[in-house]
């Protein structure tokens, strides 16, 4: 009878440990080729509207130095990813608790460092963040805009992105620069577009098909739709009280956009295969990128 318990004891260990140890996090970097075009309002809202659906999120901001994240949520998180780097504080030491189911992980000068750390500091290190992977339901990335090399590393190890742009020339042919760069070397990526500030659907349907139209010509990739979001004053009278829209206004055009899409990219995830995404791991693809 004892023999049983210990043997039933050991297993439900083995088990835990087995289940702690898989990904389970869906990991999102959200991007755009060119800056101002709306990624960190997007990301701090949509972290809202998926921690008011009962969803563990962590917002990691992985843009270099600017603490974006920390401006519009009013926070002031004390350590940051150079303190794990540092050795001076673990990962669970800098996860920042903002609301039920919301935390945040500020990046600050860590982000910036990470690519030129030496090898044995960067593989302690992206081991570390590697338990984000198993410690929440989203991790949604905010990234810097553009192609320097950091940004550069997330968006290719990046399992799911989201490519945000505005419905002008500019920031349409800096969003194709990035789905180019993803053809040569994240292909394997589930790649959203999402159309930020525009008129309507049907600006937002129109700029899609005429992207699709030249990525089909010259790509393998094949993004999808994300969907939109107006240009909605509230958001910039948000952005000038410090907090996020889905907060000070939440029933404004932009809100129920942002809920449209937590739900949207919800149900992308249930279909999802079992082995997806990014069996590697992506602190540990992310790793392998910084290395090169
Ligand atoms: N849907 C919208 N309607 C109106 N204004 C918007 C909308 N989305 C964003 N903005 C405005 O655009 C500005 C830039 O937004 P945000 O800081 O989120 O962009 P970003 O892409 O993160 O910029 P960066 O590349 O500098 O990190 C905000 O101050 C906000 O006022
Ligand atoms: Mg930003």
């Amino acid at each position: 009878m004892n023999d049983q318990a210990a043997r039933l004891r050991s297993m439900v260990r083995s088990q835990t440990v087995q289940l702690s140890k898989t990904p389970k996090s869906r990991i999102l970097v959200i991007t755009s080729g060119k800056g101002g075009v709306g990624k960190t309002n997007l990301t701090v809202n949509l972290a809202l509207a998926f921690a008011k659906r009962g969803c563990q999120v962590i917002l990691f901001d992985a843009d270099m130095g600017m603490a974006n994240i920390d401006v519009l949520l009013n926070i002031s998180p004390p350590h940051n990813i150079s303190d794990v780097i540092a050795g001076h504080k673990t990962l669970a030491d800098i996860l920042y608790p903002v609301e039920t189911n919301l935390r945040v992980v500020a990046g600050g000068s860590g982000i910036a460092q990470l690519a030129s750390l030496a090898p044995a500091v960067l593989q302690q290190t992206v081991d570390k963040l590697a338990e984000l992977e198993t410690q929440t339901d989203f991790l949604l990335i905010d990234t810097g805009a553009g192609i320097s090399p950091n940004v550069l590393g997330f968006v290719l190890a990046a399992p799911e992105v989201i490519v945000m742009t505005t419905p002008e020339p500019t920031a349409i042919i800096d969003a194709y620069g990035i789905l180019k760069t993803l053809d040569g070397q994240n292909r394997e990526a589930r790649v959203f577009l999402l159309f930020n500030m525009v008129e309507s659907e049907s600006e937002a349907r129109k700029t899609f098909a005429k992207i699709f139209q030249i990525i089909e010509r010259f790509l393998a990739i094949r993004p999808l739709f994300l969907g939109w979001i107006e240009k909605d004053g509230n958001v910039g009278r948000s952005v000038l009280q410090q907090q996020p829209f889905l907060r000070t206004y939440p029933y404004t055009l932009a809100a129920k956009r942002i809920h449209l899409l937590a739900g949207t990219l919800i149900a992308h995830g249930n279909n999802t295969p079992p082995n997806m995404p990014n069996p590697v791991g992506f602190f540990a693809k992310l790793g392998k990128i910084l290395f090169r």
